[in-house]
């Protein structure tokens, strides 16, 4: 099968993992920038202070990524770079950083699709109380307003926030991500109100704006399943799929919360505080979304929790959250099967369940449009004789791509595939040893870029439009 001559094949990045010049041209701190100073927060003190040094060779990136064929390019905007403290005055450099990138992008006809917040919160406002504090959600409509109005002439697609699930789940559950605050589900699901707001305001200003492109927010999708038919188990994963898939989807495309969660908080004491007017832009925003982004990793096999039973505790950068079991979620865990392929890290391979969460998905949304925004591979790759042969991360992307070629045959309205990442970066805390790009770089050897052998496989596939993928 061809994938529809409108479908976007794209790959994806995010600033703070590869543009480097951290203090650089009237850039302020982000909240990245101060937690990797802290001993033992990342995989041996690793920084994003240089990374792979994208600042300054961004053209030589984008000539790359158009030698391979890419029809769009995902990439994110750094707050502290346009806003030095979070608001005030613009810092015209960084402005004129993301119009030379795009314009770039735009000579070789690549469509750039822009995400406004991937992680890098302005330090200054992480100080006041970061997301937590409702003020922020001012500061970030207006922020994306400035991005609107500086860009929106030529990009045609953005997206609020990356991952929420992520940066809220991290920040204030497991600690793993600024602000590091552990166990405090209060916060945390205050927070999460906090940022739908956010993401609603900005939906708003968008069409006030009148960008005639689109608007849309990419979620982590980590669909659950139970590792059998029990009906405990059965009640486990629906569990974890409405904690950590529908509390996230259903205020977006649907204006409101779950009611099963919503139940759950209100037995805790854990009900985030919120007006009505917050509520009721949560509800004139769903309708004005253009599109959900999917970024599809793993599925979570899900089992009931029993009082004997440990928690497991996850690999810490993962794409699922495992909410350090707080106690609002302590009904189920999530086990690794034998029957099941993973990865070094332990992330499971599973193109299966990348198409049943999408039927999932349907079932509960319609027919959505949907962009896959990050699916792909963390590796060591093998360099063999001089060449990068990378081929799991070629069978990884080959079978998903199958599945969704399979998922749009049922009806999907999938619009996009953009794999992560077009280039080796930081991986957020791991270091510069997991590797997920089609371009490696040479750390020993001044960051020289090298195509790795996915480059030219993708190259194909971009050129053939996946009509062969099943026959490969
Ligand atoms: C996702 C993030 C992305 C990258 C991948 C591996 O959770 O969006 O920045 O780190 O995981």
């Amino acid at each position: 099968m061809k994938f529809p001559h409108d479908f976007l094949f794209g790959a994806a990045s995010a600033a703070y993992q590869l543009e480097g010049a951290w203090n650089e041209d009237g850039k302020g701190m982000s909240n990245w920038d101060e937690f990797v100073r802290i001993p033992g927060k990342t995989f041996e003190g690793t920084t994003g202070d240089v990374a792979v040094d994208h600042y300054h060779r961004y053209r030589e990136d984008v000539r790359l990524m158009a030698e391979m064929g890419l029809e769009s390019y995902r990439f994110s905007i750094s707050w502290p770079r346009i806003f030095p403290d979070g608001g005030g005055q613009v810092n015209q450099k960084g402005l004129d950083f993301y119009n030379n990138l795009i314009d770039e992008c735009l000579k070789y006809g690549i469509v750039p699709f822009v995400t406004l917040y991937h992680w890098d919160l302005p330090l200054a406002l992480e100080k006041q109380g970061g997301w937590h504090n409702k003020a922020t959600i001012d500061a970030f409509v207006h922020y994306a307003e400035v991005c609107f109005n500086a860009f929106g002439d030529r990009v045609k697609h953005f997206i609020t926030f990356n991952e929420m699930i992520m940066f809220c789940g991290n920040g204030y559950l497991t600690g793993a991500h600024p602000p590091g605050i552990t166990n405090d589900p209060k916060k945390y699901f205050q927070v999460t109100h906090n940022v739908f707001v956010a993401h609603a305001r900005a939906v708003l200003a968008y069409k006030r704006l009148k960008q005639f492109g689109e608007i849309g927010i990419t979620h982590v999708f980590n669909p659950a399943f139970a590792v059998d038919n029990h009906e405990d188990n059965l009640f486990a994963a629906r569990h974890a799929n409405e904690f950590d898939t529908y509390w996230y989807y259903d205020p977006v495309l649907k204006g409101h919360y779950p009611e099963y969660v919503l139940q759950q908080l209100q037995k805790s004491g854990l009900t985030p505080d919120w007006d009505p007017q917050e509520l009721a832009d949560l509800q004139a925003a769903a309708p004005q979304n253009d599109f959900i982004g999917l970024n599809y990793y793993q599925p979570m096999r899900v089992e009931k929790l029993h009082e004997v039973q440990q928690p497991i505790e996850h690999s810490r950068e993962t794409s699922t959250l495992a909410p350090g079991k707080a106690s609002f979620d302590n009904v189920y865990r999530t086990v690794k099967m034998a029957d099941k392929i993973y990865t070094k890290w332990d992330w499971e391979i599973s193109p299966e369940g990348f198409l049943d969460g999408l039927l999932m998905l349907q079932a509960r949304y319609g027919n959505v449009k949907i962009y896959i925004t990050e699916n792909g591979l963390g590796d060591e790759d093998p360099i063999i004789e001089g060449e990068i042969c990378d081929i799991p991360r070629i069978n990884y992307i080959k079978t998903h791509l199958i599945a969704l070629q399979h998922a749009i045959e049922k009806g999907l309205n999938v619009k996009g595939y953009y794999a992560w990442s077009v280039i080796d970066l930081l991986s957020w805390l791991n270091g510069y040893k997991k590797q997920y790009g089609f371009i490696y770089v040479d750390h020993n050897d001044n960051l020289a870029r090298r195509k790795k052998a996915s480059f030219y496989w993708y190259q194909h596939v971009i050129a053939t439009r996946g009509a062969e993928l099943q026959n490969q």
